[in-house]
């Protein structure tokens, strides 16, 4: 039998009278005793087929023994379906096919979760254990179809703008981005291992070096670190960089190329240019470097304002250096107790001690921290707040950086629960002027924020000996509904700038002609100024379809970084190791 003319979402009233061979999977099938109807499926949609036992009753019966998700073949003519009987809700709703024929290509085993009903949520372990059967739904075959879609506007936006796409190798030497490398042991090189790399980031420098001028690549990167909702250890960028950049060329390739995405996505105009904040205002004004702005709700610094206050938890938190912030919730001054502690708890998840929740109700203030202040200072602290009658206040005090993430956290915590996200809005805007340096939270010593090549002011060069963690860097990035979604900076090109960042890092020189020797070296050769960025492209897919992480990548790992279709990391033949060179020597607490 011939196996296709037409797909699945093909055909049309136009069509009627055509004889048409169609293959694909069975969908459902409704046995009305004088007819039988087959649904059948492929990518591009569903097509009715009509088996009539009265006309070929054998027929009628190799049909009756089909089962869902069997893969078969159509022979039939195109006809038109009764005026009652049209479906408006598929693409071929119109006709219907009268089956000649039928081949069973291939039988399927009862699938373990219903692949069509929308309505049977099946495991997220079920899911990944079967993606093949995950993915045949029409759900996911959308996403990825989406997916394909930006793939192909973000190829032809940097080509557009003169940007070269040319590869750099995945056997590499380490390029730090703050996670652990994934490892490959060379068999020629015993004891010798490669790196996945983290990003392309060294090696696209060197592009730069090379004087290939704009480049980018869509490339997978991969990192050994803790997984979250919106990391996977594989994961791809659009990763760009060029030669000689200003801030405002930048900036305007990559929202060029958001605007792009969206419209095509949503069919949304997003206004340019983006707004612009620094690190520190929305850190202070929403205690994350990525806030989500479809709400307001932001933090008041009230450290000042409860200063004299007696009231002894606030007392002993702003005598020891602490802060005292606070947030209004719109309208919600009514929450009962029990709904506050609900508040509460999700406050200690977010590393708070706990709130001081005032009540602005119609019967008075309420709260024990309203207690302890005057009328004059509450009047002062609700102004600033932007707080009415009804509106219910949360405080929090303890140590600065704490309470600005802990109230950060809880402010996103009641946007999601309030419902006060409208789900189709958009936020975007650029961060910029991170810090250059963080305290690694557990040694203390200085880390890089972002990577150790990021560029920074040079008005601050200053700083470097006498106060580092205040030294502003050239990086910044992209943010969409509160998902970091893209991250870049203008990069050192001066080898010898580059080797101090090191030294301060506590990479002395002979460390850093081991690790990063080749980069200094090429640096030496002639660098031109360079930046650049790289855009997360699966939190861009997630973004537009409100799904997670795995959702929009084929073949996800687990929150443990397994594969459960195909069980990997799995061991390998004792042969492989020898090969290798290599023993395996279990953990002392394994079993
Ligand atoms: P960065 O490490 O910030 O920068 O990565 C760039 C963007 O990639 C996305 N991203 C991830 N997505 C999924 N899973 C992960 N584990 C993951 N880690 C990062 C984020 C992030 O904004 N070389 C630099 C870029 C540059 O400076 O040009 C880099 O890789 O959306």
């Amino acid at each position: 039998m011939r196996r296709r003319t037409h797909t699945c979402g093909e055909l049309r009233a136009h069509d009627a009278g055509k004889q048409v061979f169609l293959s694909g999977w069975v969908a459902r099938i409704r046995d009305h005793g004088g007819l039988l109807f087959l649904d059948l499926r492929d990518r591009y949609g569903k097509t009715q087929v009509v088996i009539r036992p009265e006309e070929d009753s054998v027929l009628y019966e190799k049909a009756s023994g089909l089962h869902g998700e069997w893969v078969i073949s159509v022979e039939g003519e195109v006809a038109l379906r009764p005026p009652g009987a049209v479906n408006r809700q598929i693409s071929t709703g119109e006709v219907e096919v009268h089956a000649r024929d039928i081949e069973v290509l291939n039988q399927c085993l009862p699938p373990p979760f219903p692949v069509e009903e929308e309505e049977i949520h099946p495991s997220e372990e079920m899911r990944l254990r079967y993606r093949y059967l995950d993915l045949r739904r029409s759900e996911m075959q959308e996403i990825f179809a989406l997916r394909h879609r930006v793939y192909g506007i973000a190829r032809e936006h940097l080509t557009t703008h003169g940007f070269l796409e040319i590869e750099t190798p995945f056997l590499v030497k380490s390029t730090p981005e703050g996670a652990r490398d994934y490892l490959v042991p060379s068999r020629v090189h015993p004891g010798k291992f490669y790196a996945l790399p983290q990003s392309p980031q060294i090696y696209k420098q060197i592009l730069m070096v090379a004087g290939f001028d704009r480049y980018f690549q869509i490339v997978r990167c991969f990192r050994d670190e803790d997984l979250r909702s919106d990391r996977q250890p594989e994961f791809t960028q659009v990763d760009v960089e060029l030669s000689f950049p200003d801030i405002d060329t930048i900036f305007g390739i990559a929202e060029s190329l958001f605007c792009k995405i969206f419209k095509a996505a949503w069919d949304v105009d997003l206004p340019s240019p983006f707004p612009r904040f620094t690190y520190s205002e929305v850190m202070a004004k929403y205690g994350t470097d990525k806030p989500d702005l479809r709400f307001g709700m932001p933090l008041v610094d009230v450290t000042e304002d409860l200063r004299d206050t007696d009231f002894r938890i606030v007392k002993e938190a702003l005598e020891k250096d602490g802060a005292a912030r606070g947030i209004c919730v719109k309208g919600e001054a009514g929450r009962t107790r029990k709904q506050i502690a609900d508040f509460e708890e999700a406050a200690k998840n977010a590393g708070l001690g706990g709130i001081l929740p005032v009540k602005l109700t119609t019967e008075g203030v309420q709260g024990a921290l309203a207690q302890h202040l005057s009328e004059a200072t509450l009047r002062t602290i609700t102004e600033r707040m932007g707080a009415q009658q009804g509106d219910l206040l949360l405080f929090a005090v303890g140590a600065r950086e704490e309470t600005q993430k802990g109230l950060g956290a809880l402010r996103l915590h009641l946007g999601e629960t309030l419902g006060l996200i409208q789900p189709q809005s958009i936020s975007i805007f650029w961060v910029t002027e991170f810090p250059l340096f963080e305290k690694d939270p557990v040694t203390g010593d200085l880390a890089s924020a972002h990577h150790p090549f990021t560029g920074f002011f040079d008005e601050d060069i200053a700083l470097l000996d006498t106060n580092p963690l205040a030294v502003r860097s050239h990086a910044y990035d992209m943010v969409v509904n509160g998902s970091e979604v893209l991250s870049g900076s203008i990069r050192i090109s001066n080898p010898e700038v580059q080797r101090r960042i090191f030294s301060l890092l506590g990479i002395n020189d002979e460390e850093a002609t081991r690790r990063f020797g080749f980069l200094l070296e090429a640096l030496r050769y002639g660098a031109p100024l360079m930046g650049g960025f790289a855009v997360g492209f699966d939190r861009v897919i997630m973004v537009l379809t409100g799904k997670s992480i795995r959702d929009v990548i084929a073949f996800p790992k687990t929150l443990l970084a397994a594969s459960l279709m195909d069980g990997c990391p799995s061991e390998v033949d004792e042969k492989l190791l020898k090969d290798l060179y290599i023993q395996f020597v279990p953990p002392p607490d394994a079993k």
